[in-house]
């Protein structure tokens, strides 16, 4: 496995792999890795000849409010879990380089960037958009494969893709949850003991959404429900809704079209999403 921080050495090898045919997967990380990421990991080696992951902790997607001087950063263990998946390429850029003096671009995406996450994270898929198109156009990857945890984020940047013409297909990897159904998360580092066995009634509660909704249902009492029992757990709640599950658009009743129940809620002080199908 490669470790590579420079430009100009990250196209060249690229450039090798290119020239001899292979098809190039990319994995898009902030580092702190965990099953969820070495998961897309193996899909990655399952869908191409190549792959490179990439750990950057992107400063354009954090508030100044946010965690992004203490995101949990681990190189070493990091580079250590990637060696034994049979990675090609751990991409780091180097510090500086990837928002040079002057950087004056932003790359915005409408319709499936709205609500959800980005009510009170209003900054957050500009700068998502901002890297990872970056990171496409360095890479130049046939694939890339983002988590459905963050399943908002893998919409926009489908979006996206497409939108520019970025030639590269777009793959969402399942959810990896801990035994207890706690959506693997870098951020549950920063849950105490108590809040961690807690969290679970997070998963938990959603599924309940998506069972009940499957069967029948109306909506709205039912997420009246479940915002009861977050709120009695000790949960502050930033939304709990239903939408659709390819366009996003916010649902009333379940129909045919595939449906998701989405929701972000605070525990301890630590901001946690997740999302399940109703099926
Ligand atoms: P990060 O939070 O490090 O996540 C990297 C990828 O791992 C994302 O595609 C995310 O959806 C996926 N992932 C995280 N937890 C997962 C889980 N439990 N199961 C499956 N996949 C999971 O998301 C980002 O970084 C950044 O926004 C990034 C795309 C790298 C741009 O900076």
């Amino acid at each position: 496995m490669d470790t590579v921080q420079n430009l100009d050495e990250l196209r060249q090898r690229i450039r090798n792999w290119r020239n001899a045919g292979e098809k190039i997967a990319l994995v898009p990380t902030m580092g702190a890795l965990h099953e969820g990421h070495l998961s897309l990991v193996r899909l990655a080696r399952e869908k191409a000849a190549r792959t490179v992951v990439s750990i950057f902790v992107n400063p354009k997607q954090f508030a100044p409010n946010e965690d992004f001087a203490t995101y949990p950063r681990d190189e070493e263990g990091d580079l250590e879990k990637l060696r034994g998946l049979g990675t090609d390429l751990v991409y780091i850029p180097e510090p500086g380089s990837v928002y040079a003096d002057g950087f004056s671009t932003t790359v915005h995406v409408d319709s499936v960037s709205e609500g959800l996450c980005a009510v009170s994270r209003p900054h957050f898929f500009d700068g998502v958009a901002t890297v990872v198109a970056k990171l496409f156009t360095r890479v130049q990857p046939d694939i890339a494969i983002f988590g459905e945890k963050d399943y908002q984020q893998l919409l926009v940047i489908r979006r996206m893709a497409d939108d520019l013409d970025l030639n590269v297909e777009v793959l969402g990897g399942r959810i990896i949850r801990e035994p207890d159904g706690l959506a693997m998360s870098s951020r549950n580092l920063y849950l105490s003991e108590e809040a961690r066995k807690k969290a679970a009634i997070f998963p938990q509660t959603l599924s309940a959404i998506a069972g009940d909704a499957a069967s029948g249902e109306p909506l709205g009492p039912l997420i009246d429900r479940a915002l009861k029992t977050l709120e009695n757990a000790g949960f502050g709640i930033d939304y709990i809704e239903v939408r659709d599950g390819e366009t996003l658009r916010p649902l009333e009743t379940v129909g045919d079209r595939p449906a998701r129940v989405f929701g972000a809620v605070v525990l301890d002080g630590t901001r946690l999403i997740d999302n399940w199908p109703v099926v």
